[in-house]
């Protein structure tokens, strides 16, 4: 496909399925050996930091991304001060299930899961777990549709109104 290219980034990662994709600008930042890839897989110019201890990035088939997705599996102990806040790294598996979209200039957070064909909108920092089928958004992402296979209906359109507004108000 047009503009897909091989990346010697890509080639670091040892677990990996068939057609998994990348564009110039992915880049494994730590931890190739604690990224596990499933098949079908677009990570396009994401930057992935699975950390190199009790850190992962598990990403399964046909899950893909938008440009500029940063997946975190790695922080640092902001309890501690200096050098120490430097070195005392704290790491937490992240797992993308099968299908899901997380949308461009996203950031996905140590710890977190992302449940089968959930989409995660553009911009979005998620915090915490996103069940499978829903839509998250935001700043820190919250749901704005509940059921992707059951959105249309009058109740559903209505709890994802009232909840958007509820995520307006939270601010
Ligand atoms: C999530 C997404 C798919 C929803 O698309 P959609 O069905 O057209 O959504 P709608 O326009 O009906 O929006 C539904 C509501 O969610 C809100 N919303 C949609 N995307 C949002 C976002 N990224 N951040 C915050 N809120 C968002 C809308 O404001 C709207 O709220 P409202 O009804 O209170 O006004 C889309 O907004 C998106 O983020 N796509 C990602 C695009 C991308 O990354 N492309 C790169 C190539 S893969």
């Amino acid at each position: 496909m047009f503009g897909l290219m091989t990346n010697t980034e890509l080639d670091k990662i040892s677990h990996k399925g068939d057609n998994v994709t990348c564009e110039a600008g992915f880049t494994v930042f730590h931890g190739a050996d604690n990224i596990f890839l499933g098949s079908n897989i677009s990570l396009v110019d994401s930057i992935l930091n699975a950390g190199s201890g009790t850190g992962s990035i598990t990403i399964e088939d046909c899950a893909f991304m938008g440009h500029g997705v940063k997946i975190l599996a790695r922080g640092h102990n902001y309890t501690s001060y200096n050098m120490d806040r430097q070195l005392e790294v704290m790491e937490r598996p992240i797992h993308i299930k099968a299908g899901a979209w997380i949308g461009s200039g996203s950031i996905i957070l140590a710890g977190v899961t992302i449940g089968r064909h959930a989409v995660v909108a553009a911009g979005s920092i998620v915090t915490r777990d996103v069940r499978e089928y829903t839509v998250v958004a935001g700043n820190p992402a919250r749901v704005i549709i509940y059921d992707i296979r059951n959105k249309d209906g009058w109740l559903a359109r209505l709890t994802n109104r009232v909840t958007r507004m509820l995520n307006g108000w939270r601010k």
